[in-house]
């Protein structure tokens, strides 16, 4: 190889070096994905953060809707004799109407004034005395504070459906370790 054509090809290995190290730049790393479809990580900021799971949530409703399905449950654990899990339930009731305040403390004074003292605690204390003569009118006035504020919150129309119109069966059995 003559010296001429030694550094030609120099210079072409020298350029092709440089193409290489201009190709292996690494390019900048892409944002990190939003997990999900982003409706809150992706969110522009933490106030549309807030107003979209505050939508989400809901208001009275949502609580409601979990108080409904729980009350038949205590009323099926009552007719089975369960009192634990009546009291179970009847705990989680509370915990949920208060969360439900929380949303919307304008019914707040209704919520306190005409369940969350005594309808909730009688029942609240007559299932951990077991006594199944307690039990049911406990249970009856307990309903009956139910459907006293959906009156006073104007939503009287909740109180028409079976949910509150079957009566439970009285009396009630003794135990369920009985049968
Ligand atoms: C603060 C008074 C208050 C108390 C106490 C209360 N509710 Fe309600 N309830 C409401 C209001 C108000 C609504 C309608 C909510 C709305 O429109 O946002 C409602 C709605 C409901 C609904 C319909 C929910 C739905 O959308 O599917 C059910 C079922 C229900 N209540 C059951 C009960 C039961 C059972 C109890 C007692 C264990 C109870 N509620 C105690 C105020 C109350």
């Amino acid at each position: 190889m003559t010296p001429r054509y030694a550094a030609a090809a120099l210079c072409v290995a020298i350029l092709f070096a440089l193409a290489l190290a201009a190709c292996n730049q690494q390019a900048p790393p892409a944002p990190t994905p939003a997990r999900g479809n982003g409706w809150l990580t992706g969110a522009p900021d933490q106030a549309t953060k807030d107003e979209r799971l505050e939508r989400y949530l809901r208001g009275f409703d949502q609580p409601m809707w979990e108080v409904g399905e729980r009350y038949e449950h205590v009323e099926q654990a009552l007719r089975d004799g369960n009192w634990p899990l009546a009291a179970y339930h009847w705990e989680k009731i509370q915990a949920t109407i208060k969360g439900g305040l929380m949303k919307r403390p304008k019914r707040q004074a209704n919520a306190e004034a005409l369940f969350l003292g005594e309808p909730w605690n009688g029942l609240h204390e007559a299932l951990e005395s077991q006594d199944p003569k307690r039990i049911g009118p406990a249970f009856a006035r307990a309903k009956g504070a139910c459907m006293a504020c959906h009156a006073a919150e104007q939503v009287p129309f909740i109180n028409d459906q079976p949910l509150f119109r079957e009566p439970l069966p009285l009396p009630l059995p003794v135990s369920n370790d009985a049968r």
